[in-house]
C-alpha cells in the first residue's frame, strides 16, 4: 500500500483484477466509477492497477481502459497490494492464488470450484503469511452467507442447513414447474442470463452446488470438507411428469444442498429434493438462491437473494474488498479456518431419509401385496400411496408411494427389491423428500 504526501488523501491500494468477464467486469466498473466513494468507506483509495483477461480484444460488457488489460496475470498479481480472482477453474487459477498469498497479497475470489478442491492448501497459504483469503461470492452470489457463517454464528452450534445454492437450476426448475418449459430451453435461457458456469455441466450435474456445500459446511461445521465429502446427483433425470406428480401432492421439486450433523459425523448432499410447497425454500423462485440454517442457539434463519449474475455477485465481491481494505489498513491479519472438530463426511447410506417412488405395476389382484411385502422386509414403512392409470400402457398401473424415514441404505435396497419382481414393469422416479422440519 502507497501512502500519499498529502495528508487528507488517503493511502492507494492498487487492487489487480484476473478476470473480466459476467462477475469481473461489473467490478472493474465499480472500481472505476465509485472508487472516491469507496474511499470514503474503508479509509484507503482503491486503485483498479491490471485486468488480466485471455482476450484483449475481445468484447466487454463495460468500457475498460485498454491500458489496463493484459494476459499477463502474474505481472497483475506482482503490481497489485490485493488481487481479485474472477476467472474460474483450477488451472492456472490456482497457481495464481497462491502466489498472491505466498506474496502476503490477500485474494478475494468467487471461485468455489478451486475453493472446494484445493481451499485448504490455499487456507494454509493465506495463514503463513497472515493474508485475508475471502470468498463470499463463491457460495449464493450475492447472499451474505460465508461471513454469517463464518462470525455471526460462531459462537453457535450449526445443526444444519438446506440450500437452494444454484442459480441455473434452480431457474430451470422453475421455469419447468411453472410454465411447463423444456430443460434444454429453460438452460439455453440461464445461459444467456449469465447464471450459468462456462461448462453448464456443472450447474446440471449438481458439481457447482456440491462445491458450495463443501465451502458453506467446512465453516458451518469446523472442519475441511472438499467436493469428494459431498453425495452428488444432477437434476438431467427431473421430468416433467415429476414435477406434476409433486405439484399434485403438494411438493415443488428442488436441487437442494444439505449440510447436517449426525451420529458419526456430518452428511453433506446435493440432489432434486421434493419439498412442501409452503416451506420457505418451496417458494423461491427463478435464479434466486437461499440458505435455510438450523442453530441450537439461533433456532432458524433464512438467509434469501440473488444466487448468481455479474452485479449481485459483484457485491458480495465488492464486500469483501472493502473488508480487506479496512484490515489492510489497520494491520490486521486474516482470519484463519477454524477446522479443528474434523467431523468425518458420513455416507448416504446412515443418512436418515425418506422416499417418493413411482413404480409402473401389472394391474392385477394381490400386486399390492407383494409390494408391500418387499418393504416390510427391509423394514421400511409406507406412508402414503397412490394409484392411477399407467396413460402409457394398458394393463398398466401407476402407483406414487412414499415411505416414512428410514436408513437410506435400506430405503434404497428396498427399491431394487421392487424393481426385481416380475410384476414391476418400471421403477419410473425415485425422489427423496424433504420436510424441512
Ligand atoms: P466468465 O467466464 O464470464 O469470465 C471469466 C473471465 O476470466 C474472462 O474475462 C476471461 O477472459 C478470464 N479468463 C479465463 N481464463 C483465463 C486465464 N487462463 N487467464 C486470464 N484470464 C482468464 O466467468 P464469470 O464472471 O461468470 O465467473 C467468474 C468466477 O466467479 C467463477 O469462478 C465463477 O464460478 C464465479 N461466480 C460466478 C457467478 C455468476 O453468476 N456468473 C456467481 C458466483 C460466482 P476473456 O474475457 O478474455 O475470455
Ligand atoms: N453457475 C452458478 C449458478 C453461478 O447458477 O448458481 C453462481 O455461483
Amino acid at each position: 500500500m502507497t501512502t500519499t504526501a498529502h495528508t487528507q488523501q488517503p493511502p492507494v491500494l492498487k487492487v489487480g483484477l484476473l478476470g473480466a468477464g459476467t462477475v469481473g467486469s461489473q467490478v472493474a466498473h465499480v472500481l472505476l466509477t465509485r472508487a472516491d466513494e469507496l474511499a470514503l468507506r474503508t479509509g484507503v483509495q482503491l486503485q483498479l492497477s491490471g485486468i488480466a483477461v485471455r482476450d484483449t480484444a475481445a468484447p466487454r460488457d463495460v468500457a475498460l481502459p485498454a491500458e489496463l488489460l493484459t494476459t499477463d496475470a502474474d505481472a497483475v498479481i506482482d503490481g497489485a497490494d490485493v488481487v481479485v480472482e474472477l476467472t474460474g477453474g483450477i488451472d492456472p487459477t490456482r497457481a495464481r492464488v497462491l502466489r498472491a498469498l505466498n506474496a502476503g497479497k490477500s485474494v478475494i475470489t468467487g471461485n468455489k470450484a478451486l475453493l472446494a478442491e484445493h481451499g485448504r492448501e490455499l487456507q494454509d497459504a493465506a495463514a503463513a503469511t497472515g493474508a485475508q483469503l475471502s470468498y463470499e461470492a463463491a457460495v449464493a452470489g450475492a447472499i451474505p452467507i460465508v461471513r454469517p457463517m463464518r462470525d455471526s454464528l460462531a459462537g453457535d452450534r450449526v445443526e444444519r442447513f438446506l440450500g437452494i445454492m444454484n442459480g441455473t437450476t434452480n431457474f430451470v426448475l422453475d421455469q419447468m414447474d411453472t410454465t411447463g418449459a423444456a430443460f434444454d430451453a429453460a438452460l439455453a435461457e440461464a445461459q444467456e442470463l449469465g447464471y450459468a458456469e462456462a461448462d453448464p455441466t456443472a450447474d446440471v450435474a449438481g458439481h457447482d452446488a456440491a462445491a458450495k456445500t463443501a465451502v458453506l459446511a467446512s465453516l458451518a461445521f469446523h472442519s475441511s470438507y472438499t467436493i469428494d465429502d459431498v453425495h452428488c446427483e444432477g437434476i438431467r433425470s427431473v421430468t416433467a411428469e415429476d414435477m406434476a406428480a409433486a405439484r399434485e401432492a403438494g411438493y415443488v421439486i428442488k436441487l437442494l444442498s444439505v449440510g447436517e450433523r449426525c451420529a458419526d459425523g456430518v452428511n453433506l448432499r446435493v440432489g432434486p429434493v421434493m419439498i412442501p410447497r409452503e416451506h420457505v425454500l418451496g417458494g423461491v423462485r427463478g435464479a434466486y438462491n437461499a440458505v435455510f440454517v438450523t442453530a441450537a442457539a439461533a433456532g432458524s434463519l433464512m438467509f434469501y437473494g440473488q444466487g448468481a449474475g455479474g452485479e449481485p455477485t459483484a457485491s458480495a465481491v465488492l464486500g469483501d474488498l472493502v473488508s480487506a481494505a479496512r484490515a489492510i489498513a489497520l494491520g490486521a491479519q486474516g482470519i484463519p479456518l477454524a477446522d479443528y472438530a474434523a467431523l468425518p463426511a458420513v455416507s448416504m447410506d446412515e443418512v436418515s431419509t425418506k422416499l417418493a417412488v413411482t413404480l409402473a405395476v401389472t394391474d392385477r389382484l394381490g400386486v399390492l401385496a407383494q409390494l408391500a411385502q418387499v418393504f416390510a422386509d427391509h423394514g421400511v414403512s409406507i406412508s402414503t400411496m397412490q394409484q392411477s392409470e399407467d396413460p402409457r400402457t394398458t394393463g398398466t398401473s401407476m402407483l406414487r408411494l412414499v415411505t416414512h424415514t428410514g436408513r437410506h441404505a435400506d430405503l434404497m435396497a428396498t427399491v431394487e427389491a421392487l424393481r426385481g419382481l416380475p410384476v414391476v414393469r418400471d421403477v419410473v422416479s425415485v425422489t427423496p423428500v424433504e420436510t424441512g422440519e
